[in-house]
């Protein structure tokens, strides 16, 4: 077994480990230091049953739930019934009757990080492609402890200790909920209330904790002030060094760690087909 980094800012593929065996206990210990260095993991060539992805969430923390599990909402209707609870699709594909049997669509991911609306979020999402577009769709992944500690000193000490709220209302396609009535401001969106900047449990470094851009806010500051502040830290965070870009091919699986990292997500052609298969585990209260 060995690591090959990206050579960007975070990311690796691990090579000589085959994920449908069981996973020895140095394979497991590889895996974990592997993953905590780099953040986020990729594996090749994987072929993983919905039960394989919920033995090996447990390679990175304990059993998690998918968002509307977390947020209360239930199962979501359109999903498959044979889908274990804990496990979500990914995918812009139709069912017969024109239903769709997965989440978000064709439509961008803006940078987010998982379940940042809960107060213990997540730690590792694991996604597995069983289906790929040839163009779009690409998967970028940001380095937040990077973003942090290379933050020009002036704009750190405006968000020293202060605290953002992590909206209820929106995926991270941008979609509202539709169990959330619509709210316009902010400030008084349902959510729950985070450090901007929190220590990583595993590693106890420092790194930003922004959640989504859309609809948040930082508590103590009025709406603009909170808005051009934002503005800057995401400007800031969002930079090109920071990121590695995915082409996801077919048996792909990856492994990134919420707590440490943004995501987001390339749009694709409406009538390309791509089918994610998710879990994830589970995180601890945000500090
Ligand atoms: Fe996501």
């Amino acid at each position: 077994m060995d690591v090959i980094p990206s050579g960007r800012a975070l990311g690796a593929e691990i090579i000589g480990i085959d994920l449908l065996k069981d996973v020895s206990a140095a394979q497991r210990e590889f895996i974990f230091n592997a993953w905590t260095e780099n953040l986020v993991l990729l594996f090749r060539g994987q072929s993983l049953s919905f039960s394989d992805l919920l033995r090996l969430r447990e390679l990175f923390g304990p059993p998690g739930q998918a968002a509307n599990q977390l947020l209360g909402l239930g199962r979501k209707s359109y999903l498959p019934s044979d889908l274990p609870d804990d496990c979500t699709i990914i995918s812009n594909i139709t069912d017969a009757n024109g239903k769709p049997i997965g989440a978000l669509g064709d439509g961008e991911a803006f940078w987010h990080t998982d379940s940042s609306f809960t107060e213990t979020p997540i730690s590792a999402s694991l996604l597995h492609a069983i289906e790929v577009t040839e163009e779009g769709g690409e998967t970028a992944f940001l380095n937040m402890y990077k973003a942090y500690e290379e933050m020009p000193a002036g704009l750190a000490a405006k968000i020293e200790g202060k605290y953002v709220n992590h909206s209820k209302l929106h995926n991270s396609a941008g979609m509202k909920r539709p169990e959330f009535a619509e709210v316009t401001d902010p400030s008084k969106a349902p959510g729950v209330k985070h450090p901007i900047v929190r220590t990583h449990p595993v590693t106890r470094r420092k790194c930003l904790y922004l959640g989504r851009r859309q609809m948040s806010y930082i508590f103590g500051l009025s709406l603009d002030e909170s808005e051009a502040l934002l503005d800057e830290v995401w400007a800031h965070a969002c930079q090109d060094k920071y990121v590695w870009q995915h082409k996801w091919r077919v048996g792909d699986l990856i492994v990134w760690d919420n707590r440490c990292t943004m995501h987001h997500r390339n749009a694709f052609a409406p009538n390309a087909r791509r089918l994610m298969h998710k879990s994830t585990s589970a995180g601890e209260a945000v500090v």
